[in-house]
């Protein structure tokens, strides 16, 4: 590849003339910045390793002090940000929906580069990141990624000085939106498959509800409840995907349950009970023969394991037992003590959550369980107000 900084004409100016060859040198460095952000192959990663990657070569081209890319999700009409927070500098993932009055609100809307030389006394500010509020950011460009016509993420650079914003400002953020728009093809292609598998596994999921509709609302319910905590793992990209799949399938072998046990309106008896303990290995009957897909069947053949051993269908111990189970794990726990029943009216949601804590590390992962109780601290499902401390932390 040919290298911009090899030209022999910039070496000639950086004899005759000093300040035109720094002048050349840097915007040649620009480019070739922007070269890097061309090459970044999204074959087979996500979204926010490419980010992370291009992040650094961004900074460098628009000279700013921070970037923050926001991903917009339409079918959940918001934009999700990651952002690093408290002493370790932990990073989450926060959320703006886009009825907020935002900054990539206002870019999405306007699908163009837009500007704000001195955005401080803007109203949109409270949206900004906790850690650029921190930074004292003055000045903000902000940018489109739009693919096949439509708005999938903006690009924020941020300023901590007032910035008059210029044509060739303008020119590198739109050069930086197409390159990375165009190296994250394959990270949208993927992403939009997998949704439609989500929705076939979900209509194969929805089967199940037909047959029983307590088990059909519970299987969306736990999907919520092992999404709030995988949010608060370190799950990677596929993990996350398989999380979802596992939950949607998690309760799939019930169909495989006798009609008379599986809508039984009252308590079942010791040997009916036997008998539904079979579902997972009856769901692992039905999908664990598709290939690639046993990390998914593992999340929903051991979701009934225990740290403890006390569970089912294997007694599996401790870190025997898959990850994705144990989330589901506590997801399917924590909805069925929630739910009413013909035979037990459901316990309030504050009184699950304690039990679940309570169970730490005997019923549930602790791993995860820290997870659940971060999530649900957060969510708005519950009144926080309403929380209770856990005993085993203080
Ligand atoms: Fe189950």
């Amino acid at each position: 590849m040919i290298k911009f900084k090899d030209i022999s004409i910039v070496n000639k100016l950086k004899l005759q003339d000093p300040e035109v060859a720094e002048h050349i040198n840097s915007k040649v460095k620009k480019f070739e910045y922007l070269m890097s952000i061309s090459k970044l192959n999204s074959s087979g990663v996500e979204f926010k390793s490419i980010v992370r990657s291009a992040k650094k070569w961004i900074q460098k081209i628009l000279n700013c002090e921070e970037i923050v890319f926001y991903r917009f999700k339409a079918e959940e009409e918001l934009f999700i940000y990651n952002t690093h927070e408290g002493k370790d500098k932990h990073l989450s993932e926060k959320k703006i929906p886009t009825s907020v009055n935002s900054f990539p609100r206002e870019c999405k809307n306007n699908m163009a580069i837009t500007e704000y030389s001195d955005c401080t006394a803007d109203i949109k500010l409270s949206s900004l990141p906790e850690h650029l509020k921190k930074l004292g950011v003055k000045s903000l460009l902000l940018g489109p990624l739009i693919y096949e016509g439509e708005v999938i993420g903006v690009i924020e650079a941020s300023y901590r000085s007032l910035h008059k914003f210029s044509n060739e400002d303008h020119y590198f953020m739109e050069a930086i939106c197409n390159q990375l728009t165009a190296s994250m093809e394959n990270v949208i292609l993927t992403e939009r498959m997998n949704s439609q598998f989500v929705q076939i596994v979900q209509s194969l999921a929805d089967a199940i509800g037909k047959k029983d509709a307590y088990t059909g609302g519970h299987t969306k319910r736990v999907g919520v409840f092992a999404d709030m905590i995988g949010d608060e793992m370190d799950l990677t990209f596929e993990e996350k995907s398989n999380l979802k799949l596992a939950a949607v399938l998690h309760d799939i072998g019930k169909i495989g349950i006798e009609d008379k046990i599986l809508k039984k309106s009252s308590a079942l008896t010791n040997e009916e009970f036997e008998i539904m303990k079979s579902h997972p290995a009856l769901g692992h009957e039905i999908l664990g023969h598709i290939d690639n897909f046993k990390n998914v069947t593992d999340g929903m053949r051991y979701h009934h394991e225990r740290p403890d051993g006390k569970g089912y269908p294997f007694g599996l111990v401790g870190d025997e037992i898959p990850k994705l189970a144990s989330i589901i794990s506590v997801a399917d726990t924590f909805d069925a003590m929630i739910s009413t029943r013909p035979y037990r009216k459901g316990l309030p949601p504050m009184v699950a959550f304690q039990e679940i804590l309570n169970n730490s590390g005997s019923q549930f992962c602790t791993e995860v369980v820290t997870a659940f109780e971060k999530g649900f601290k957060k969510t708005h499902m519950y009144r926080p107000k309403g929380l209770v401390k856990n005993k085993r932390a203080s």
